[in-house]
């Protein structure tokens, strides 16, 4: 049985002061979530904030993105053992706004990911096709193209037992255009099977979030799909009303 996860991606928004105010709105509704794991991922000059406010809490913290790179000289990038000394649990690695504005390569990301395991940090690899790739029927090949990268690493099967997925098809993300959870299942389900091909095991085990739009109102629907086990959550989890709602409905 797979844990529900519901993770919030705030990528880089609010201030010091919102940042604060959310967290407290999370906090004192977190009860009312039964089982489903909570995690939030604010900007890096945030992270020391909400680590001492979320210190009493069963919330996760994660970043966003951080350095494949061990310490050393790499002006303005945040290695791994930096975000391990503000207890980061999680680390977003291969979002598509990374991918498509910061040039972020599968290789990049397959690096990220190995880096990640290292510092005992647990990835949430994040895949997912473009509008254009869909309309042309490349969904499957984009995301096996995409995983495939991760699955050929020595030992990167095995690292996705310690990982977690999510599927953002980069046309939802942030359009209130979400997939329809027979669109997101498909693909859930196919990513599923293509790990099964490499260890049935890891491939039942692995959580696969799904992510792009989803919000108060379609998030049962999505969560109620078999292959779908909870959600990266974008412009919802800005608002700890919307964002408990969601992380409910993934596991009440
Ligand atoms: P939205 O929920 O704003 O569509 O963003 C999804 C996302 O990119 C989460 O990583």
């Amino acid at each position: 049985m797979r844990q529900p996860f519901v993770a919030g991606n705030w990528k880089m928004n609010g201030s010091r002061a919102s940042a604060r105010k959310l967290i407290d709105g999370i906090k004192q509704g977190i009860d009312s979530v039964a089982t489903a794991e909570v995690a939030v991922c604010p900007s890096f000059v945030y992270l020391a904030d909400v680590q001492a406010m979320l210190s009493d809490t069963r919330i996760a913290l994660g970043a966003q993105n951080f350095s494949d790179q061990k310490p050393g000289a790499f002006t303005g990038e945040i290695a791994g053992d930096m975000l391990k000394d503000f207890d980061c649990k999680y680390v977003i690695i291969g979002h598509s706004e990374r991918r498509a504005l910061y040039g972020e390569t599968d290789e990049l990301v397959a690096s990220k990911f190995i880096t990640a395991l290292e510092y005992g940090l647990r990835p949430i690899f994040c895949l997912g096709e473009l509008l254009e790739e869909r309309q042309q029927d490349q969904t499957e090949s984009v995301i096996a193209r995409q995983l495939d990268a991760i699955l050929a690493l020595p030992g990167g099967v095995e690292g996705l037992s310690k990982a977690v997925i999510a599927y953002e098809p980069v046309w939802a993300i942030g359009t209130g255009m979400t997939a329809t959870p027979d669109q997101a299942q498909s693909v859930h389900a196919f990513i599923r099977e293509r790990i099964a091909e490499k260890d049935a095991n890891v491939a039942a085990g692995v959580q696969i979030l799904y992510g792009g739009s989803v919000k108060p109102d379609n998030a049962v629907e999505l969560f109620s799909q078999n292959d779908i086990d909870g959600g990266l959550i974008g412009g919802a989890s800005l608002d700890a009303g919307s964002f408990l709602t969601i992380c409910r409905a993934a596991g009440a």
